[in-house]
């Protein structure tokens, strides 16, 4: 095989894609993955992947394929007509093949209408109270942390800490388990990341194991004391549903459970330390925005914008199309680069600026029928947690750090040193 391939009419030296694609889940890629994004998107919208497919760099063709009919997600029934279905075999992404996110219509717009807007205005001002209290008692121990050491890791003291109770608390999981339900999340997502090893598929099967069993468990007990609360209602749903059939209604609720634990957790830790990083970088910034809390939303969104938390999604076409003058064929894969997209200049300005009042597009929450399903929890969470930060820390500086995961799927901050 040459090094210079035609690929649905684009000449494309695979060397020169393998070697940024190294350098994006490398420790630099990882601190800076901006240029490694912009070399990508000077290699056209779209870039052949060399393991065939495409990697989507343009914000018009990333939204495109989020939003367009024409493309789906890759689900089972694609799995088997490929010419290796073994690739996809690993228990981990077979597991997930049944979440939410590897759904396509019918059975995809079926589970999204039982759900409906699962964090409406009236949801999330019951949940309010709760996230305000513990994001005092986080701050509460980040305070201690910091006089009796003089610097934290915000990480493991604040961003890590609010996604799990938040979220714990509305699926009524038991604060003992929130330890536990984050070490096995970390150790699932290798199954999702781009090309995983044989190693790292070991340890997502393992964690996907205790997954099924934590989240199975949790159905059983509801099951058991049914309540008012979340798990309860989507039972007395599906057993409406499905009255004959109560093993597939507590098959469809432990997925639902198991995906919407690892959807919400690593992603609102990365978007809190993310937004709190992009704005201590510049100490003038953060004092701005503890003297004009107004534009905290803005900055939220700017946060999101220039640093998204998973950094690319799949799709496949549904028939033979055309993605940015490129011909595809029925079934042709592609990678949706959500940072590329954000930092595309034609979209934002100046995309390697940080603005907080740019009021930029981003598609860090996806687009059209899978858009993420839990962004107005996420923008609470950090809406929350700056406004007390700024108002509580009004002299917090980066101390080290960030160090991040090696990873190209999900962007995982796994320490922030700050101090005051
Ligand atoms: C900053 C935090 C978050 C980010 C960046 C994020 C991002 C995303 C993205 C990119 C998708 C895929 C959209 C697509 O395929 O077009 C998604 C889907 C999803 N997210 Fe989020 N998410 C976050 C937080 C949450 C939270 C807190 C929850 C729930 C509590 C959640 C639940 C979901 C669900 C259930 C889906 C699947 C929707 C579907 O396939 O129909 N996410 N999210």
């Amino acid at each position: 095989m040459t090094a210079v391939d035609d690929i649905g009419g684009i000449s494309i030296d695979r060397r020169a894609v393998i070697s940024v694609l190294r350098r994006l889940r490398s420790t630099d890629g990882q601190h800076n993955p901006l240029p490694v994004w912009a070399e990508l998107r000077a290699m056209g919208d779209v870039v052949p992947a060399p393991w065939g497919g495409y990697f989507v760099t343009g914000f018009e063709a990333c939204s495109q394929v989020l939003r367009d009919r024409n493309w789906l997600v890759p689900d089972i029934a694609w799995q088997e007509r490929r010419p290796d279905p073994e690739r996809w075999q690993a228990l981990a992404t077979q597991e997930m093949s049944h979440a939410l996110s590897r759904l396509n219509a019918p059975a995809h717009t079926c589970q999204r209408r039982a759900l409906g807007n699962l964090f409406d205005r009236q949801t999330l001002e019951s949940m309010r109270p709760d996230i305000e209290e513990h994001v005092e008692r986080i701050l509460d121990d980040l305070d201690e942390r910091l006089r009796a050491h003089g610097d934290a890791d915000f990480v493991a003291t604040v961003s890590e800490q609010l996604p799990v109770h938040t979220v714990g608390r509305w699926l009524g999981i038991p604060a003992e388990h929130f330890a536990h339900i984050l070490d096995i999340t970390h150790r699932q997502v290798h199954a999702q990341e781009l090309l995983p090893t044989s190693s790292e598929l070991a340890v997502s099967a393992e964690a996907t194991l205790q997954l099924r069993e934590y989240f199975t468990g949790l159905v059983r007990r509801r099951r058991d004391r049914p309540g008012n609360d979340v798990v309860s209602g989507w039972i007395r749903y599906w057993d409406a549903e499905l009255p004959d059939d109560q093993a597939t209604a507590d098959r469809l609720l432990y997925y639902l459970t198991m995906f919407i634990t690892i959807a919400s957790l690593e992603t609102s830790a990365t978007l809190l330390s993310n937004a709190v990083r992009l704005l201590l970088e510049n100490p003038a910034r953060w004092d701005w925005l503890r003297r004009h809390p107004d534009h905290i939303d803005d900055a939220i969104d700017e946060a999101l914008r220039y640093d998204p938390p998973i950094h690319l999604n799949s799709r496949i076409a549904a028939d033979d199309t055309v993605l940015a003058g490129v011909p595809m064929a029925k079934d042709t894969m592609v990678h949706v680069l959500y940072g590329a997209a954000n930092h595309d200049p034609r979209r934002n300005e100046n995309p390697h600026t940080f603005d907080i009042l740019r009021n930029g597009a981003h598609l860090t929450f996806g687009g059209g029928a899978h858009y993420c399903l839990g962004a107005a929890l996420a923008r609470l969470e950090v809406r929350t947690l700056l406004t007390s930060l700024l108002n509580r820390f009004p002299n917090l500086r980066l101390a080290a750090g960030p160090t991040y995961a090696p990873r190209m799927v999900f962007r995982r901050v796994t320490s922030l040193k700050v101090t005051t």
